[in-house]
């Protein structure tokens, strides 16, 4: 099993630096993200009718969402009732989410920190959730223990991440699509670094992290490989249609804080 790491690494500042400077391209999104009367999730967008992704009931409950990005999952989760809290690490993505707040006239609290060293007391917390936030920026053997103390004792932590399929067909050079082929090892996987990129990705094997989830008193309720419709369309060029298909692209973690 891989070593793990403590505190906050090195990935931080560098995970911040590049959302600094990406954020501009995600307020487009966020804003029909907000606008969107149903959420629909990760990159094909596939419906919550089609997925599952959220509680049946979030009325009344304490949800934060770790790395939150422009915000429109907490967005979607106000208004379902939850007493909603974002935390990301880039002011510049915070500060699309306050526009947007302001547009819509829904504000929830929003954390500038890193999900790793989360500023909210034990047990806050009935939900956590991540959709590639720190769910795959922030490194697992810190953030999903920091997510396990947050929550309450019957609390979920659910995260949407990269499939590991992806990871090990997905070539170097960004412009390029997930091969039918793997191209590098499963065991080890853990931390990416890409060509001409100085953003630092986690991703662990299925092993790892059913293990990681145990050892932190979370109970493994479900792993949703998610597939796209026929006629998706995505933004992102990492993965076709016709690969998303055949084989899942991307996954949803479910867990309940058991002890
Ligand atoms: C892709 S966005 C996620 C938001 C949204 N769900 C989306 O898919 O666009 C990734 C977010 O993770 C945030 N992030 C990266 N490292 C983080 C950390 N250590 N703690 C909290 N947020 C972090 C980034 O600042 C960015 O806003």
């Amino acid at each position: 099993m891989l070593a793990a790491v403590s505190g906050t690494g090195e990935h931080v500042p560098r995970n911040r630096a590049a959302w600094e400077r990406w954020a501009a391209e995600y307020a487009a999104p966020g804003l029909r993200n907000w606008a969107a009367a149903e959420p629909s999730w990760g990159i094909w967008g596939i419906s919550e009718a089609h997925t599952g992704v959220l509680p049946a009931d979030l009325e009344g409950r304490d949800s934060i969402e770790l790395g939150c990005g422009t915000g429109y999952v907490s967005a979607w989760l106000a208004r379902r009732g939850a007493r909603a809290v974002g935390l990301d690490n880039s002011a510049a993505q915070l500060a699309t989410a306050r526009q947007l707040q302001d547009h819509f006239g829904l504000r929830f609290p929003l954390i500038h920190a890193s999900a790793e060293q989360a500023p909210f007391a034990s047990a806050s917390f009935d939900l956590a959730i991540s959709e590639y936030g720190a769910s795959i920026w922030c490194d697992p053997y810190t953030w999903i223990p920091e997510a396990a103390r947050l929550l309450r004792l019957g609390g979920q932590l659910i995260f949407l991440v990269n499939s590991v399929l992806l990871m090990l067909t997905v070539p170097d050079a960004d412009d390029q699509p997930a091969a039918e082929r793997l191209l590098r090892p499963y065991f080890g996987m853990h931390r990416f670094e890409w060509p001409d990129d100085e953003s630092v990705e986690f991703h662990l094997g299925h092993g790892d992290m059913i293990r990681l989830l145990r050892g932190c008193g979370l109970e493994v309720e479900d792993l949703l490989e998610l597939r796209p419709e026929p006629d998706a369309t995505t933004r992102y060029p990492f993965v076709t249609l016709e690969w998303a298909r055949k084989w899942p692209c991307e996954e949803v973690w479910k867990a309940r804080k058991s002890s």
